[in-house]
Order: structure tokens, then sequence, then C-alpha cells
């Protein structure tokens, strides 16, 4: 097999097991649940459906193909950019069996599309880029949509297995230390990178302190128990506001009842105390840290812990090696539909001796999304551009909720500090300069 053909055939299986995730979100729930709006933050599910189609035609068919449209005047419909997620019920949106059809042949046509490519040549196709970007996005709605079941009321329609147990988490220390100095962060090399990934620069990180494993249940829980929520000294001034405003008390699908309950995917069960916290605000996250005499760390600190290898001085593409990730090293994929315990995955475990940087749940970092110095907006400016600004908050590492192919040591998301509907979670640093102090 010549290296165009290894590349075809994974950029077949991604496509594929993008699909295949969409159309199990898709079809364990009926008709009148796909058109329903769950949520004003989520679309309605058949929106989705559509739009990852319709970005698959633009990109692929359009882009790299140069074909005649399809059904050019649906583009606006499903424009992210042009209608808000809460206005999209009211559009003119295909029904849900236009919209399986619509992307049932534009794939067909994306496969003849991909036998013809030659992966060099232009930006768009070189190492296959168009096609990976499109595998990613419609596995970060295949995220998205998992986010609306979580938000569906009604009976529960997903299930998968508990993931896999520690065998060792009692033993393990309660933070890492990660020497001082220089380090690479972003990437210039990795071909299915997005713009705000790149380019490789390097940073210079003074040494700190990060917790080995993501909050656990049991801590957050401690920190609620302590009047957590109801003393602003742990809160920033605009956390304290949005506390009060919107009246939060603990982690989104959390209830009391005599015990904290935690509603996961229409099942309601206690919290487990050993498992990561999960569905927290910045804002939350940022009161914890601070009640526990902490921080959060820094986006540059936290990908420093995740792949630096202090022994060679290189940058790792993940915690474990240079490795894609695997079922034995990393919670991803949506295999298990919650955090594994804390301490898990000793095998995923990064050089600096955290573990979990990557899948389990989502980590907030203190750092608002910036462009790295040297930023080119590509392939165009709505992917990340329009977004760098202090409004936004940087998240590492994936969940459990997110595919493999959309997650990467140098993959960075970002949101609104008050977002809690995203399986987000975190863990918190300290600076070990203070001690010498
Ligand atoms: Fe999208």
């Amino acid at each position: 097999m010549t290296d165009n053909d290894t590349l075809r055939e994974r950029i077949a299986g991604e496509l594929s097991a993008a699909r295949d995730r969409t159309t199990y979100l898709t079809t364990v729930v009926d008709e009148a649940d796909l058109v329903r709006q769950h949520s004003p933050l989520m679309s309605p599910l058949v929106w989705d459906l559509a739009h990852v189609a319709n970005q698959e035609e633009l990109w692929l068919l359009r882009e790299v193909g140069g074909l005649t449209p399809i059904h050019p005047e649906i583009d606006p419909l499903y424009d992210a950019f042009e209608h808000p997620r809460s206005k999209r019920p009211t559009l003119p949106l295909l029904a849900p069996g236009e919209a399986r059809g619509y992307g049932h042949e534009v794939r067909g046509r994306v496969m003849d599309l991909l036998e013809k490519t030659r992966f060099n040549g232009t930006r768009l196709t070189d190492g296959g880029f168009a096609f990976g970007m499109i595998a990613q996005h419609e596995q970060q709605h295949d995220e998205t949509m998992l986010a609306t079941h979580q938000l569906r009321v009604g009976p529960a329609v997903l299930s998968a297995p508990p993931p896999p147990a520690p065998a060792d988490a009692v033993t393990l220390p309660a933070e890492v230390f990660v020497p001082g100095g220089p380090f690479t962060m972003g990437t210039s090399t990795e071909p299915w990178a997005l713009d705000n990934e790149r380019p490789a620069h390097v940073v210079d990180v003074p040494p700190f302190y990060l917790d080995t494993t993501p909050v656990t249940n049991a801590a957050y829980a401690a920190f609620i128990a302590d009047g957590g929520y109801d003393d602003p000294r742990w809160w920033t001034a605009d956390g304290w506001a949005h506390r009060q405003r919107a009246g939060l008390e603990a982690p989104l699908f959390w209830r009391w009842e005599g015990e904290w309950v935690r509603v996961s995917f229409g099942v309601a069960l206690p919290i487990i105390p050993n498992e990561p916290v999960l569905h927290v605000s910045w804002y939350e996250a940022d009161a914890y840290a601070r009640w526990a005499g902490r921080r959060l760390p820094t986006e540059a600190e936290w990908e420093k812990a995740a792949r630096h290898d202090p022994v060679t001085g290189r940058s790792q593409r993940y915690p474990w090696g240079d490795f894609d990730p695997t079922p034995e090293v990393a919670n991803l994929g949506q295999r298990h539909l919650r955090p594994a315990l804390a301490g898990s995955y000793p095998l995923g475990a990064a050089p600096s001796g955290a573990r979990q940087l990557i899948g389990d749940v989502w980590e907030w970092t203190s750092s608002d999304f910036l462009p790295y110095p040297g930023f080119t907006a590509w392939p165009y400016k709505e992917y990340s551009e329009v977004f760098f600004g202090p409004e936004y908050k940087v998240l590492r590492g994936g969940a459990f909720s997110v595919s493999p192919v959309a997650c990467r040591g140098t993959f960075r998301n970002w949101d609104y500090p008050i977002r809690r509907q995203i399986f987000a979670g975190f863990r918190t640093a300290r600076s070990a300069s203070l001690e010498t102090a």
C-alpha cells in the first residue's frame, strides 16, 4: 500500500466512525424528539444532523472537489453564525428523513472524491487536512448531541458499560511536581491540528504543582458543605454576581435528596465520591480552587504537565507518548458515558505522573482563549479567530464524550465561564516558587 492508500483508509475509517455515532445518537429517540428543542442552549438534534452534512458538502465536495452545490438554498439555515441555537427550531429545517437522505447523498459523493484525491498540492488536501477537519467536525457535533441528550427530559435511551476501575488510585500522591523551564507548546507538524493549535512555540513555565487527578465529587461536595457557594471570598466579582443571579448551589444535574444525587442521561443515582466532578462552570471551578488554597492551572501549565518529557526535552503528542489514543490509556469516544474514577488509566499517565489529562472530563484552565504567537487563520476566520478574547476560557484534554480524532495534547476548546452543560470538570495547581518566598 502506498502512503496515499494508508491515509485514504484512515480517513474512510474516521468518517464512518463519526457517522456511526451520529446515527446512533439520532436513532435512539423518535422523530418528535429529533425536532424538539430540549434546551434553549442547544439546537434540535435534526439541525445537527443536516448541519454536519452541509459542512461536509461545503468543504469536501465544493472546496476540495470543485463540485456544484446540491442544495445551495439550505446553506443559510445551517450556517451556525447566522442563527443562534435558541432560534434554530423556528427555521424551515429539513425533516429528519430529508436530513438523513442529504447526509447519505453527500457521503456517497465524498467517498467517490476520496478515491480520486491526491493528498498534496493544495493546503486543504495536504495530509488529508480537509477530510480530517470534517471527521473532527462531525465528532464535535456528536459531542454536542450527547450534551443535548444529557439535557433531554424523559426515559433513559442511552447506555454503555462503566469505565474500568483503577487498581492503585489510593496510593497516588495528591499532586505532582512539574519543574520550571521552557517547553514546546502547540504544534507545527500534527497534520489535522486546527489553526488555533499552531504554530509550535517555546514557553517558559515556572515550577508548579498540579493535582494528580481531576477534582472528585467528594472533594467538590466538601466545598459545598463548607458553605462555598455562600462565601463571596472564594469567587471573582463576576463569578459571585453570576452565582447570585443564576442561583447556583451545586453542579448542574445535582440535586439534594438527603444526599447528593446526579442525573446522568436520564438516570438519577447518588454521586460516586471518587468520580471526577462534572458540569461545573469556570466560575465554580475557580471558586473551588480558591477555597482549597489553590488556583486553576494556566493553559501552558496544563500542556507542559501533559506533554513535556523532562528526560528528552521533547513535547510528546499525548501524555503517554506519541501513539494515538487506545482504550487502555484514555476514556474517550463515548465508549463509557461517564468519567472513570480518579486515578484510572495508569498506562495513560504523563511523564509528570499526572493521570487522566486526556479523556474523562474537559478541564477548565485559568487562561483566556488567545492566539499563539505567529497564528494565522486557516481555513476560515470563523473557525477560531472570531472567538479570541477575554470572554472565553480555555478547556483542555477532552472528555469521555470526545472522539480520539478530535483530541490531542495540543487540542484547545473554549467556552463562556458560565457554561455548565458541557462535559467539564477541572484540576487545581499551585506555584512552587511560593514555597521559597
Ligand atoms: Fe458546526
